[in-house]
Formats: structure tokens, sequence, C-alpha cells
């Protein structure tokens, strides 16, 4: 029988009862006129209590189901044990199907929600091996550039100069000409696979650090760009070294930053900032180009990495990253991470900072 019929035939029974039970007890056993208010009162609260009893009991019988439920998760909640569910008999069989369902059904959230976390796990391992494995494989080929083919084409053109300045008489004006040519293209060249080397992993990073690696680089992108570009550092000695992940996680996002301001803002100025703020690294790029559109800085566009790249070291290395239009005009990036990160926490950041709205943060926790 539904639950409404069994509590409402309950309640009838009891006021029937009671109504039935009273009149008996006037007309059988009391004068007319012998009953005082007093009694009446008494009688209508007896009357009343009985009723309030059955109706609580049953109730509480109807419901105990939920309640035993309620207390599972509440267990559950406070110490993270296995959920165990009410068992066996007690309460009415409606409500116990309806617990018992909703228990099934957080059990089956609760393992689903232990898979994907297991699974996350597996990802951020395999995206710290990957970002690892390209940053190892840059270096390499960094060396191999820097030494092999850089080493060759200066012998090179210390050859092909030698040979130009043997090369005297006007009736060799015409193979002069072209051995200078052939050097100046050996030259253009060169400076081509010292900028690939850079790019790919600039050894002053390893030997001198995150701040002159910084520093190097900015001047490189201004020679190449001719981007104004200034660098700021607050509270970071010079010399300072930080752990390799983090300092290489800075350099590539203020490298990215730089390389989009180039690639998209047509701006003519940028500052980078890189500070200390209490415990953690702060690396801010602000430059007064066009500005970031809101769907530029939507990272589900998988053929933009770069970003995405940046969000993904920030999501590694509890870091924190927002991108977003400066109020003044042109685009703002914030990088952040713990100055002891390791690549084990995540931290999740969705803002509005000020006037400048923060279109893409670190996410997904
Ligand atoms: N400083 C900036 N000024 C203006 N727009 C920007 C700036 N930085 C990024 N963007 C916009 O955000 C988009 C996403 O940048 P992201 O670095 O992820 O991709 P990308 O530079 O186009 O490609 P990739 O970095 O993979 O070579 C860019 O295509 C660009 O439209
Ligand atoms: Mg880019």
């Amino acid at each position: 029988m539904p639950i409404f019929w069994r509590i409402f035939l309950t309640n009838l029974v009891c006021v029937m009862g009671g109504g039935w039970l009273a009149t008996e007890i006037t007309t059988r056993f009391l004068q007319p006129g012998a009953i005082t208010t007093a009694m009446h009162l008494t009688l209508i609260g007896f009357a009343l209590a009985v009723s309030a009893l059955v109706t609580w009991r049953g109730i509480e019988y109807t419901f105990r189901p939920l309640r035993d439920l309620r207390v599972a998760i509440d267990r559950f909640r406070s110490n993270g044990a296995d959920m165990v569910l009410p068992s066996g008999a007690g309460g009415d069989p409606d409500t116990r199907a309806v617990a018992r369902a909703v228990g099934d059904l957080w059990t089956a959230l609760s393992q689903a929600n232990a898979r994907v976390a297991e699974q996350n796990d597996r990802l951020r391992v395999l995206a710290t091996e990957v970002i690892a494995a390209q940053e190892a494989e840059r270096q390499r080929i960094s060396r191999e550039l820097h030494d092999e083919a850089g080493q060759a084409l200066t012998a090179l053109i210390i050859g092909l100069e030698r040979g130009e300045n043997e090369m005297r008489g006007d009736h060799l004006a015409d193979a002069r000409a072209n051995v200078r040519r052939l050097r100046d293209m050996a030259i253009a060249t060169l400076d081509e696979i010292r900028n690939l080397a850079i790019d790919l992993r600039p050894s002053v990073l390893d030997d001198l650090g995150l701040v002159a690696a910084i520093r190097s680089y900015a001047r490189a992108v201004m020679a190449r760009s001719g981007l104004a570009i200034e660098f700021v550092v607050v509270g970071v000695d010079e010399s300072e070294r930080f752990g390799v992940d983090i300092e290489i996680a800075l350099f590539r996002v203020v490298q990215e930053a730089l390389t989009n301001v180039v690639k998209h803002a047509a701006a003519t100025g940028v500052t980078i900032r890189l500070a200390r703020d209490a415990d953690r690294l702060v690396a801010l790029v602000e430059d007064d180009g066009r500005g970031i559109a809101p769907v530029e800085g939507d990272r589900a566009d998988t053929r933009r990495l770069g970003l995405f790249g940046i969000a993904e070291r920030a999501y590694l290395l509890n870091g924190e990253f927002e991108i977003g239009p400066r109020a003044v005009g042109g685009t703002r990036l914030r990088f952040s991470i713990p100055a002891d990160a390791h690549r084990d926490g995540v931290s999740v950041k969705t803002a509005h900072n000020g006037s400048e709205r923060v279109l893409a943060s670190a996410s997904s926790k």
C-alpha cells in the first residue's frame, strides 16, 4: 500500500477510534452534565497525545530507512570509509527500496569517481613524462645543433674567408664575389641555427639560471622582432637557482608569451615581470597590442597548443595561469607556481582580476 494511504488510514483509524471511545464513555458511563470542562479538556488532550504518538511512530517507522541512509552517508563523508548500506528488515518497504536505490547509486558514483581519479593520476604522470621527454629531446637537438652544425658552419665560414683572402688578382674578382656570397649565406645560416638552438633550449638556462636566460632570450627576441621589451625582476636574485622543473616551466611560459606577442599582438612594447610573491614565483607578461578576444583564450581548439601547454604546466606544478585583455589595451598573461613546486599538485583558478577580465585559467581538478 502506498505510504500516503498508510499514514492517512492510520490517522483516520486514530481519529475515528478516539471519537468512538469518547462517545462510548460519555453515553454509557456518565450522567448528562457530569463532564466538567476540565475533564473535557483532559480527554481531548489524551486523545491528541495518543493520536500524535501513533502518527509519530508511523512516520518514524516509514522513514527509518531514509534516516539510516543519511547516517551511512554522513559516516562516509566524515571518515571516507566505504559506504555501508543499512541492511535487512525494518522500516517501510517502499522507503527502504528508495534508500537502497539511492545507496546503490551513491556507491556506483563513488566507484566511478575513484576510477576517474585513477585515470586522472595516470594522465598526469603521462603528461609529466611527455613534457620531460620533450625537454630532454629539445636539449639534445639544441646541443647537437650548437656543437655539430654550429661548429661545422663556423669552420666553413673561416675556410671561405681564408679562400677569399687568398684569391688575389682582377681575374679572380667574380670568384671572390661568389665566395663572399657563400660566406654571407653561411653566416646567416649560422645565425638561424643559433636562434633555433636558443629556442630549443638555451644553454644559459642550465648554466646561469632563470633570470639570465629570460634576459638573454628577451634580447634575442628584441633583436629579431624590433619589439621594445622591458624585463623587471622583483625579489629574485640575478643568480638565484630554483628547481629545474620550475626554471624550465617559467622560461617556457615567458618564451611562449613572447612568441605569441610577436605572432598575434601587433604590439610595440612588452613588459616581462618576474617576481616573488610570498612563497610563489610569478611571471607576468603584458603587451600593448590588439588584445586577446574571448574566443582566442578558449583552449578547446586543439590546433593551438601554446596556451594549452602553459595551462598544462600550471596544472602539473600546482600553479595558476590566467590570460586576458588589459583594461588599458593589450594582453596580460600571468603564471605563478610555488617556488618549491613539485609535479604533484593541482590548483584551479578561474578569476576576474579587477577590471581585467580573465579569459583562461589553469583548470580542472
Ligand atoms: N599576446 C596576444 N595578443 C593577442 N592575441 C593573442 C596573444 N596571445 C595569444 N593570442 C591569441 O590566442 C590564440 C591562442 O594562442 P596559442 O599560443 O594557444 O596558439 P597559437 O599561438 O595560435 O599556436 P601555437 O602556440 O600552437 O603555435 C592565438 O591564436 C591568438 O589569437
Ligand atoms: Mg602560441
